[in-house]
């Protein structure tokens, strides 16, 4: 792995062991926050425009003058402290890819509120493989059958989706936790979207959520420079061989595993997944 951190077992790019037992032991949550959570490729990217829009009743202001990380700051990369200072005249949104054990420990006794967004895992697969290959922090992947038993076995950054998505789902019936797919997003962006502003208490008019929806899109993120990650430095992200904005649709596995690869994927998960005591969209 070229530029990652390893805590507690784990690597984790762009960040210290320092801003890590920060955002797990010392950030204090408030009542009122609003955390985006999800393993990587899942659709944060897309949830942090959400969060974004809603914020500002669907004026895109915000969205286009400042960056996504700014607007809605990762909890575990570095710097968080110094971000968190600087929110003090509005409800705060955070981004976190944590698995569920690192995660802000003053979180479990408070009513913050945590929206899991999760995505076909085969999916994940196929946009953390394409990430690999611009991402500089990220070991570059040889091909993708290599990817995949990593990506099976839980050899990465972040760790394994499996274990994510089970320690996640702990918290599934809680008032303040709100489960979500990236494929509940492309089905029923509107519908999603009134999930959303309930769980968070906001509300929007339809005319509101008309805008939330037009700057959420693929198309609108792709062209917008604060959401489309062009403003990463190129010694961290090579956007000629490729773009953070890839395709943004689901079942895109369909055209990148052999029918032996996703047997074999669909063992692995049937037995790592069998005692998650919830019922998922994928089975
Ligand atoms: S990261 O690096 O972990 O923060 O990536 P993340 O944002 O979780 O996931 C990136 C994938 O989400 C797609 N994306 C979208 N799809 C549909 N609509 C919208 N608006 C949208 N925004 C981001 C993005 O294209 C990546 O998926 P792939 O399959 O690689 O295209």
């Amino acid at each position: 792995m070229t530029e990652c951190v390893e805590y507690k077992g784990y690597r984790f790019p762009a960040t210290t062991v320092k801003d890590l037992e920060f955002a797990e032991n010392e950030l204090q949550v408030l009542d009122d926050d609003v955390f985006n959570v999800t393993y990587p490729k899942s659709g944060t990217t897309w949830m942090i425009e959400i969060l974004s829009l809603i914020h500002s009743n669907g004026d895109p202001t915000w969205s286009q003058e400042v960056p996504n990380w700014d607007r809605v700051p990762w909890i575990e990369v570095q710097g968080t402290e110094e971000k968190l200072k600087k929110i003090q005249d509005r409800r705060r949104y955070f981004s976190s890819h944590l698995p569920r054990q690192f995660f802000c420990k003053s979180f479990t006794n408070s009513k913050a509120k945590v929206i899991y967004t999760a995505r076909h895992p085969k999916d994940v697969a196929v946009s953390f493989y394409h990430f690999s290959k611009i991402n500089k922090l990220f070991e570059y992947p040889e091909n993708f059958d290599l990817f995949l038993k990593n990506f099976l076995s839980g050899n990465l950054p972040y760790g394994s989706w499996f274990d994510h998505v089970k320690g996640w789902l702990e918290l599934a019936g809680k008032d303040n936790f709100l489960f979500n797919t990236y494929e509940d997003l492309q089905k029923d962006l509107r519908g999603s979207l009134k999930r959303i502003c309930t769980f968070i208490g906001k509300e929007l008019d339809e005319a509101a959520l008309d805008a939330v929806m037009e700057n959420v899109s693929f198309k609108t993120m792709k062209d917008n420079r604060m959401a489309n990650f062009s403003l990463v430095p190129e010694r961290i992200m090579d956007l000629t061989k490729g773009q953070f904005m890839r395709k943004g649709i689901s079942g895109d596995w369909k055209n990148h595993f052999t029918v032996a690869q996703s047997e074999y994927f669909d063992k692995v998960f049937k037995e790592k997944m069998a005692d998650i005591g919830v019922k998922l969209p994928w089975e």
